[in-house]
């Protein structure tokens, strides 16, 4: 993990992150190959990240992953971020089966999908502005909590009350996109009004719902709209424990079912990155010897 050395910026430092990547993909590596007894001649293919993303960082993990394949003589396979995040609960002991509503919630993503099958992804509706992982990482920082903001904005949440406040849903009526600047906004006007009175929890657990109720709401438009009746959640945000709860219940009421992967599996990671590469290599899809990276990538684009 990356965390503490970003902590200090309250935020992600894109030329940090890369440098610390060059530094430590071969230690991590080897570290692995050593606790998972693998030898290197064992590997089948290399599966990375290739977008999308932050440039610097996409880029040494790319670089490193086309060559470690060209000299192991494998496949590469150069995988879609997101696609990771929404594959990822098909790990998980009780997978869900396609098609299935998608609600990936990240750092820089919300999006609802429709997933008819491995890349047949239909875009629903997306944030036009900030995404859900955003919104809690500006409003943790508003707070002084440390970054990443959400999980410490969740626990803050704890202590609060989620009706003291009434923050703004905004969009609810619209379709499927969504907006949380609004909300942020919300909350710094509110934070400033009441500063000193010791209201941060009630705030934290009044911006959560809101946010929440905005996802829970629209992934069950999602779901009527589709008339599908599985939901997978995934993306960093999809480890909040409101989210979850408050999805069990709203979709119990519809007899649809909610699908999320372990949380180590929410939040980036490498298992989720493998196992695309893995269905993209049985579907015969690995790639050329050219080190692509793609920044912006729409999911929509894959086949
Ligand atoms: O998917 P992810 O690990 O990285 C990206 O691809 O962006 O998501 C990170 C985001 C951060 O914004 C973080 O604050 C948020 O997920 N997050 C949470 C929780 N855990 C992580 N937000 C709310 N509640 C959580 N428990
Ligand atoms: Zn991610």
């Amino acid at each position: 993990s990356q965390i503490k050395l970003h902590a200090d910026y309250g935020g992600l430092v894109p030329e940090l992150a890369s440098r610390d990547h060059v530094r430590k993909l071969i230690p991590l590596m080897n570290q692995l190959l050593e606790e998972s007894k693998i030898q290197k001649s064992e590997i089948d293919a290399i599966a990375y990240t290739r977008g999308p993303g932050l440039m610097g960082a996409l880029m040494t993990g790319a670089v490193f992953g086309r060559t470690l394949a060209f000299a192991l003589n494998k496949p590469a396979i150069g995988v879609h971020h997101m696609e990771g995040h929404m594959l990822a609960p098909l790990l998980s002991e009780t997978p869900p089966e396609f098609p299935f509503v998608a609600l990936l919630v990240s750092g820089g993503h919300t999006q609802l999908m429709a997933a008819h099958g491995i890349g047949q992804y239909e875009l629903l509706g997306e944030s036009i502005d900030d995404a859900a992982g955003e919104a809690f990482d500006k409003v943790a920082k508003m707070m002084g909590l440390a970054y990443p903001g959400g999980p410490n904005v969740s626990k803050l949440a704890l202590q609060g009350s989620a009706t003291a406040f009434d923050f703004p849903r905004p969009m609810l009526h619209q379709g499927l996109d969504f907006s949380f600047s609004g909300l942020k906004t919300a909350v710094s006007i509110q934070l400033k009004k009441v500063a000193g009175q010791n209201r941060e929890a009630d705030i934290a657990a009044s911006f959560q719902e809101a946010l929440v109720d905005t996802l829970v709401k629209k992934s069950v438009k999602a779901l009527k709209q589709t008339g599908l009746k599985r939901l997978v959640i995934a993306g960093g945000v999809s480890a909040n424990s409101r989210l979850r709860e408050r999805l069990e219940a709203d979709l119990a009421k519809i007899k649809a079912m909610v699908y999320y992967a372990e949380p180590a599996l929410c939040t980036d990671n490498g298992a989720m990155i493998a196992f695309v590469g893995y269905q993209r290599l049985k579907a015969g899809q690995p790639d050329g010897l050219s080190v692509t990276t793609t920044p912006r990538w729409p999911m929509t684009e894959l086949r």
